[in-house]
């Protein structure tokens, strides 16, 4: 059934109804209409301490199926299993869950919805996740009918395969995004430094969280940064911004997934730019390009989306203005899909 805005009117009006019911009610919504929302059911809960620590363990030991030289790719990575990768989910879900994903067509500019703007509109939505069986089965099903995207990991599985693959020690990441890459790195028998940055600030706790379940406590701390005892830096601040920190560093790989354009809409802390190649995916390209070693590969995953084309940029634009070639595509299926979906691998030459 299509939108989403009748549902949403509908919710209006027995909220509406509602408030009219009894003065106290009326008082009691005016004064804190959502005190009547209840919270969403979140995956650390139904998983609970004991399941996410297994998967947590899983990322590190599940098996990951390689295939050479399949289908113009240079490495094909299959999951035997998509369960670990709730682990990040779960300790970034309320932030996933209130990420806008442009499910609009640009043409008729569709109104986007996170999952979270949903839940707080509509009490039909919200009765029906709540009286379901598999409440995180229903938030994927519901998606098309309710208008919202539930925004997607990069699984840590695949991000550990793409490290060890590569023998990765030193580690960029423009934009850490959930912390997919950086529990990959944590879990990898390569990885001994990760850098990245990324400027949405209620992020940063999920990171603590996870290298605190690997082992690492904070070792320094200020409102941009964020040093762990294993040496990993977060730092919370737009990537484009940080070139004086990185001045000295040289990593031997950089690893990261960028926005696609505006596909997604990450709040407050969302970049606005007026032009996402000049302000954005040129200094993405450049800056990494000058903290690579020589010789260093950068695998991006990008993809074209209805916010904007990005592929043939990586493909004929980056090589122009830096010594980046394209070396090939890594391969990897996705999670529910199952579509074979590719990252770029590009090499500094100069
Ligand atoms: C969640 S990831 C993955 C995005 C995914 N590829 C997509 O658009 O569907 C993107 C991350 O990049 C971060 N980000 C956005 N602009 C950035 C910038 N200029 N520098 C560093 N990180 C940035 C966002 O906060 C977000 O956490």
């Amino acid at each position: 059934m299509a939108c989403k805005t009748t549902d949403v009117a509908k919710a209006c009006n027995v909220f509406i109804d509602f408030k009219e019911r009894g003065s106290l009610r009326k008082e009691l919504c005016v004064s804190n209409p959502k005190s009547f929302i209840p919270q969403f059911p979140l995956l650390v809960n139904s998983l609970g301490p004991v399941v996410l620590e297994e998967y947590r363990k899983r990322i590190r030991t599940d098996a990951v199926l390689k295939r050479l030289n399949y289908r113009g790719c240079m490495v094909l990575f299959r999951l035997t299993s998509i369960d670990p990768a709730e682990y990040v989910r779960a300790i970034q879900e309320i932030e996933m869950l209130s990420t806008k994903v442009n499910v609009g067509d640009k043409k008729t500019s569709k109104a986007r919805h996170s999952f979270s703007d949903v839940w707080r509109e509509n009490s039909v939505f919200r009765e029906l996740i709540m009286s379901s069986e598999n409440q995180e089965e229903t938030k994927w099903k519901l998606e098309g009918e309710y208008g919202y995207r539930l925004a997607t990991n990069f699984m840590p599985m695949y991000a550990k395969s793409i490290f060890e693959y590569f023998d990765a020690k030193n580690v960029l990441d423009p934009c850490a995004g959930w912390g997919d890459r950086m529990a990959g790195a944590l879990s990898s028998r390569c990885v001994r430094r990760y850098v990245g940055f990324d400027p949405n600030k209620n992020l940063m706790n999920g990171y603590k969280h996870i290298l605190r379940d690997f082992g690492s406590g904070v070792r320094n701390e200020n409102k941009n940064m964020i040093e762990f005892d294993n040496g990993y830096v977060i730092y919370n601040m737009l990537f484009e911004d940080g070139d004086f920190l990185l001045s000295g560093s040289i990593f031997d790989f950089a690893f990261t997934s960028p926005p696609f354009f505006d596909f997604e809409d990450y709040g407050e802390y969302m970049p606005k730019y007026t032009d996402w190649i000049d302000e954005f995916y040129k200094p993405l390209f450049e800056l990494t390009h000058k903290y690579l070693k020589i010789g260093g590969v950068f695998a991006v995953y990008v993809k074209d989306t209805i916010s904007g084309r990005i592929e043939d940029f990586v493909v004929e634009k980056v090589p122009k203005f830096t010594s980046f070639v394209v070396r090939g595509r890594i391969g990897f299926i996705g999670g529910c899909s199952k579509r074979k979906r590719t990252i770029y691998v590009l090499k500094r030459t100069l």
